[in-house]
């Protein structure tokens, strides 16, 4: 396994993606973590910050005492030059972009041309070195692109794990397999089985709960646990009135039927439906349905359980850890159904090492779906934050049958799966129109499609037009109420992906 310490890059995620997708397990840690023992070799990310800085993370004493192979990548090289004897400075010349380096032979560049463009982000460089270590690379400007420390200490300016980066990810290959002598051994194939029995031996005889949503990462959850524990595991489907159009049959069609899980629909309609009544503000809609889901979960859960799985995959824990923010807070915030914070539970997560990517190959081997899969996300308040203002009955019907219609649409023309999320809107202002020879007063539906990788920025989706002609034509043919639609063409920022 490789340990990866993350200095703050925007990358290090994909540099620990890059390292799994070549058959090596990888784990992120930040730089004051202590490493667990059995591993194999450590990169040291790229980050934002001068090493030079006062408040400059630091290279931790346990790294070169390890003796283990060490690949520093930017920031991670400059880490290492500083602590090595070198110099690094501000040089005259930043680069960023992409970058044309001279390659001198060695093992690392095993199989790879003389000159090779690269993806550079730096304004520090290296500027001194003492005589023993090698530059293995360099820019145009003079610039070292790759030092070599010892046999198995390397660092490199430039980012191999960025596609921009000609073959990059066969540097990184040669690090694991030519300097480092790793073994290819991660899969995800042996990950089920490993988890699977270590669920076993954790859980025993013992009961598990988990609320079940119907998305990815709570499906996949709730399928590997069942592998472990069986009819010990209960999931739970709370059905609060906000889903989508048939959304609580199909999870029961699939679960119970399919795949033959113990599984609980509660219906809490009304409940939630009761106390959204009257309520216009968004952040209160939030705030009470995330109340009442820990509610009618923890009324569910009463007595009986000793566990609590959960979904929470790799992306929710670094990204969290990055930003210095504790896990268990985002999710309760971001997850309606996460953590019900005083619920006397132990928590199982299966999923926190995986990828969203890995996460959907687990899920395909397990034999969930595709189309469970592969769905666009869904908010847990579900429709309640796509009806502005008040929510009736009425509005959620109108609501559901227009999401259906727009889903349906795209995936009639093969546009589902290239946008990242799509969904309806019902604005609840009414407008004036025209039916047959008759004046009609009714609603706005706003329709929205973003692309993104992760939901944190989002550009709206470029749809042509002939698709959104066809779902306006069908919705206002189709849907009695809604008058006039629309389509929302602001990315986020400034925008959020949700309207409320
Ligand atoms: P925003 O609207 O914040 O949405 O740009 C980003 C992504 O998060 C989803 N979202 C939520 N998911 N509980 C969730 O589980 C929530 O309260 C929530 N609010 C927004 C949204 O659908 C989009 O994918």
């Amino acid at each position: 396994k490789v340990i990866i310490i993350d200095y703050g890059s925007q990358y290090t995620q994909l540099l620990a993606r890059r390292v799994r997708e070549l058959g090596v397990y990888s784990e992120v840690i930040q730089y004051d973590d202590t490493p667990s023992n059995n591993f194999g070799a450590i990169i040291l990310s790229g980050g934002p910050k001068s090493v030079n800085e006062q408040d400059s993370l630091p290279l931790p004493k346990w790294v070169l005492e390890s003796n283990k192979p060490i690949l520093g990548i930017c920031y991670g090289l400059q880490l290492l030059a500083k602590n090595l004897g070198g110099k690094v400075k501000r040089t005259e010349v930043a680069e960023y972009g992409k970058t044309e380096v001279e390659i001198i032979q060695d093992p690392i560049f095993y199989n790879i041309p003389k000159h090779i463009i690269t993806w550079m982000s730096h304004g520090d460089s290296v500027t001194k070195l003492p005589q023993k270590y090698n530059v293995i690379a360099k820019t145009k400007n003079n610039i070292y692109a790759a030092i070599k420390f010892s046999n198995n200490i390397y660092g490199l300016q430039f980012h191999p794990e960025v596609k921009h980066t000609d073959h990059g990810e066969k540097i990184i290959k040669n690090f694991l397999f030519y300097i480092a002598k790793l073994e290819k051994n991660w899969s995800l194939n042996n990950f089920i089985d490993e988890k699977i029995n270590e669920i076993k031996n954790e859980i025993k005889d013992k009961k598990a709960i988990i609320a079940l949503s119907g998305g990815v990462d709570s499906s996949v959850a709730t399928v590997l646990v069942h592998k472990a524990i069986g009819k010990n595991l209960k999931a739970v489907f709370v059905n609060h009135g906000l889903l989508r159009l048939n959304e609580e049959n199909e999870v029961k069609k699939i679960f119970k039927d399919l795949i033959g899980i113990n599984l609980n629909i509660v219906d809490s309609k009304k409940r939630f439906l009761n106390r959204l009544k009257n309520i216009y503000d968004p952040e209160q809609k939030r705030k009470i349905i995330g109340e009442e889901f820990i509610r009618v979960f923890e009324d569910d859960a009463k007595g009986h359980y000793d566990y609590l799985v959960q979904g929470t995959i790799y992306s929710d824990i670094i990204e969290s850890a990055a930003s210095g923010k504790n896990t268990a807070k985002i999710k309760s915030h971001h997850n309606v159904g996460g953590l019900p914070e005083n619920i006397n539970l132990k928590i199982i997560e299966p999923l926190k090492f995986l990828f969203k990517d890995e996460v959907r190959k687990i899920g395909e081997i397990l034999g969930i779906p595709k189309h469970i899969l592969y769905r666009h996300p869904f908010p847990g308040p579900g429709l309640a934050i796509r009806i502005i203002g008040e929510i009736t009955e009425e509005k959620l019907n109108i609501l559901r049958r227009a999401d259906q219609i727009f889903i349906e649409t795209l995936k009639e023309y093969n546009w589902y799966n290239k946008v990242w999320q799509a969904f309806t809107v019902l604005t609840s202002i009414k407008t004036v129109g025209v039916v047959g020879d008759e004046r009609n007063y009714d609603y706005v539906l706003a329709i929205r499609s973003v692309d993104s990788v992760e939901g944190m920025t989002a550009n709206w989706s470029k749809i042509p037009f002939d698709i959104l002609e066809k779902v306006s034509n069908r919705i206002t043919n189709e849907i009695k109420g809604v008058g006039r639609v629309v389509y929302d063409i602001t990315s986020k920022p400034p925008a959020t992906i949700e309207w409320e």
